[in-house]
């Protein structure tokens, strides 16, 4: 029971959102001893109990994670790179690669992209990553921001390229896109409110060690 966490008078909260994140993190937040008593495809709680006195888990978007650890409404968030890359904000620690919903952020489009005046269209919901990229290369592309289905933009001349998320690439070749250039690699990561890694030390603490632990283990 080595990597157990032990119970405590204070509370903590743990931000993650449904989806992929709740289901890759749940083994590893279970082999420090952190179940959550109900689950939360199934219940329509935002805030749910776990097996460890005090420790709750915030149920909310993907993208709002950061902005929950960042304000301090959640001490702890587990959180994909892409989304605290596009982040605004950056006041929050950064101390763990979970290594769970691993992919990468990479340029696509079609195989033989025309682009207009030399200017490339870039649809996405990364605008920021975007843009930042493009700059670097000093490349100019207009960016064009979308929130979700980026693969379609492409096919109905909205874009020549989109900036996502790829693992299998199953989803680029069901589209007929190809992929050009990785801007990334991505995985999540355990982030922590600055006050709470202060005010909630000990509890925090134990909650990185033992997480570092289960990761290091594989
Ligand atoms: P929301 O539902 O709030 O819009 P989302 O659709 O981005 O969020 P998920 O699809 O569950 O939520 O993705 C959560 C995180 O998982 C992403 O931020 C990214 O880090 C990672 N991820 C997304 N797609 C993949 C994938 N195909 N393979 C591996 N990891 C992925
Ligand atoms: C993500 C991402 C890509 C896809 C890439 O979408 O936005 O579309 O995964 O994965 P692949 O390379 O293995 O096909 P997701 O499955 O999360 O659906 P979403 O549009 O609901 O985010």
């Amino acid at each position: 029971m080595g990597n157990t966490f032990n119970s405590n008078p204070d509370e903590v909260m743990l931000a993650v959102s449904k989806g992929r994140i709740f289901e890759q993190a749940m083994p590893l937040l279970e082999r420090i001893g952190i179940t959550p008593t109900d689950d939360p495809d199934k219940s329509r709680k935002l805030v749910l109990d776990t097996t460890a006195p005090g420790v709750r888990l915030l149920v909310i978007r993907a993208t709002d994670v950061p902005t929950y650890v960042e304000y301090g409404a959640a001490d702890l968030g587990i959180a994909g790179k892409d989304v605290l890359m596009e982040y605004e904000g950056s006041d929050y620690y950064e101390p763990l690669d979970l290594k769970i919903a691993q992919c990468r952020l990479a340029v696509a489009g079609p195989p033989q992209a025309v682009l207009v005046d030399g200017r490339t269209r870039v649809a996405t919901k990364y605008s920021k990553v975007a843009r930042e990229y493009y700059a670097r290369l000093g490349v100019q592309a207009e960016v064009i921001k979308l929130y979700g289905s980026m693969e379609l933009a492409p096919l109905v001349g909205l874009a020549d390229r989109i900036v996502d998320l790829v693992d299998t690439g199953n989803t680029l070749r069901a589209n007929g896109l190809v992929e050009f250039e990785t801007i990334c690699e991505i995985s999540s990561r355990l982030i922590v409110n600055k006050a709470a890694m202060k005010t909630k030390h000990k509890r925090v603490s134990a909650i990185i060690a033992a997480l570092r632990a289960v990761v290091k283990d594989g």
